[in-house]
């Protein structure tokens, strides 16, 4: 007999097309692979994706496939990769560069669309913003209008869309600017001084043209969503897996990890952030298991013109400030230290704008035109300045998020935790409040150091010797570059 899908999660996917976008990114991975394996009877999923860096779209596939992501579902159900169907296409593109008979084919076929793809650099240009993060949405929502069969869309947002409301209610805030006009300036426009002028205009509101992007994005799913199920999902930093398919999974350098892998380096000796911001992380597995969840309620609510549209706010109510954050990964760092330190891992936390420039050029800007000379001098080029250069220009870039604290509602994501079904309440898990931060970050290093630095971990024992060393030296010399300071003052005072 057939489960009642009311009563199943697993059973509402059964026969269901879906359509992904952002399939290659770390939130489509940890999707792709959350489906095949805990909604096993799913028809079908369709994947946007572009080729790059020389592989198409199925060579593209393949390598993800044989990430250790996918470990598991190798090993049990290697079969279900073949309901994976990629599909080129650019979101930069009108229509997604679809090609007519794929959009057919959509059309035809698909039942559920998550929408996860956007550039989410926040220095991309307004146009390139514009069209890939706005355009491509409305897009996806005019192409979901001629699909029959549609029961969910889903749009992955972000918790920082609205950056101006110091407390985020689960709805979408007027925009900063007209969706509508903007996609036609973008799509007029080509000129790079007149979009400069518009840039400058409207990064008053909004800190980047990613979050100015975002921002405009969520009212055009408000707009469709008189026409379409929709509900949009804002997660706040979204890092490693908390349990599955394995705690630690994590593909890029998100969050904190940039600022703990430079200072765990020794390289980041100095950061602009005040150590009393929380910094709100989800676990990427939450976050996908949301989704997931909110496209099976939408699926089994029939719609009608007065359906309101589902926010969730998708942030953690259990967060670390950034001064105890960083502390904590610094004692993992002392248990399981990354490889290669070159100098005593120890980062300075300071919001004190001058004194933060003061301390950049006696610790980042000094010891790195030092080695670039020596190293010139013996024939060898240096990345130190670039990288000097490239550390302030990222810290600067994210100081909104170092220094500002929201508060979300969470009501909505309560009302989701209750509505899981009692037998998918291990395998749709949205309960991350009990979960020990520490352990969390464990393991967060430890896949950040598998997969992400690609290190041995059955070398710790040769990086905590490697780490003695450089530490031992490290205060040898600064030992001797302070008393040797505090001579020449007392030669040039007395003498
Ligand atoms: N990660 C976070 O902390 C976080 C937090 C809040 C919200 N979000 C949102 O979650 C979504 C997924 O983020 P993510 O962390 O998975 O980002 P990601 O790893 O950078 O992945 C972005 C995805 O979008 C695709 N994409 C970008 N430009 C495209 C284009 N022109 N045409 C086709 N595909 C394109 C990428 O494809 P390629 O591989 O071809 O580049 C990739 O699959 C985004 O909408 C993001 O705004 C993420």
């Amino acid at each position: 007999m057939a489960i009642n899908p009311t009563k199943s999660i697993p059973a509402f996917y059964a026969g269901q097309s879906i359509f992904l976008t952002g399939a290659t990114g770390f939130l489509g991975k940890v999707l792709i692979e959350k489906i095949l394996r805990s909604c096993p009877d799913v028809r079908e999923i369709f994947l946007l994706m572009r080729p790059k860096k020389g592989l198409d779209v199925n060579q593209r596939l393949e390598k993800i496939l044989n990430l250790p992501l996918f470990d598991k579902l190798r090993e049990e159900r290697p079969s279900s990769f073949k309901k994976l169907i990629p599909i080129p296409g650019n979101a930069s593109e009108k229509v997604l560069g679809l090609s007519n008979e794929h959009k057919q084919m959509l059309i035809d076929r698909v039942t559920i669309i998550i929408h996860g793809a956007a550039s989410v650099k926040f220095n991309d240009s307004l146009k390139y913003a514009i069209l890939t993060n706005i355009r491509s949405t409305r897009d996806i929502c005019i192409l979901a209008q001629s699909m029959k069969n549609i029961v969910a869309l889903v749009y992955i947002g972000t918790a920082f869309a609205n950056v101006n409301e110091p407390f985020i209610e689960e709805k979408v805030y007027s925009p900063i600017a007209d969706w509508k006009k903007m996609i036609d300036v973008a799509e007029l426009l080509d000129d790079e001084h007149t979009l400069n002028v518009f840039t400058a205009k409207f990064l008053d509101y909004a800190p980047n043209t990613y979050i100015f992007s975002k921002n405009l994005t969520e009212s055009i799913i408000q707009e469709y969503s008189s026409s379409l199920p929709c509900a949009i999902v804002r997660p706040s930093i979204v890092m490693s897996s908390l349990k599955e398919p394995f705690p630690g999974w994590i593909d890029n350098v998100y969050g904190p990890l940039g600022l703990y892998a430079g200072g765990a380096k020794g390289v980041i000796r100095v950061a602009y952030l005040s150590k009393d911001t929380y910094d709100n992380i989800i676990p990427v597995d939450i976050v996908i298991n949301a989704v997931l969840i909110i496209c099976w309620k939408l699926g089994l609510t029939t719609f009608s013109a007065d359906s309101s549209l589902f926010v969730l706010n998708c942030t953690s109510e259990k967060c670390l400030t950034f001064g105890d954050e960083i502390k904590l990964l610094f004692v993992l760092n002392d248990e399981t230290p990354l490889e290669g330190a070159v100098w005593i891992p120890k980062t300075i936390l300071t919001d004190n704008y001058v004194l933060f420039n003061i301390l950049t050029i006696l610790l980042h800007v000094l010891p790195a035109m030092l080695i670039h000379l020596i190293l010139t001098c013996f024939g060898r080029r240096s990345m130190l300045p670039r990288l000097v250069r490239l550390l302030y220009v990222a810290n600067c870039a994210v100081s909104l998020f170092s220094f500002n604290n929201w508060k979300y509602n969470n009501a909505n994501y309560l009302f989701l935790m209750s509505l899981i079904p009692s037998e998918d309440q291990e395998t749709f898990c949205l309960n991350y409040f009990e979960y020990d931060l520490k352990e969390y970050f464990k393991f967060t290093i430890l896949g950040f150091k598998k997969f992400v630095l690609h290190e041995d971990i059955n070398r710790l024992d040769a990086a905590r010797a490697h780490k003695r060393r450089v530490e031992l030296f490290g205060t040898v010399v600064e030992n001797i570059m302070f008393f040797g300071m505090l001579w020449i003052i007392y030669k040039w005072i007395f003498f």
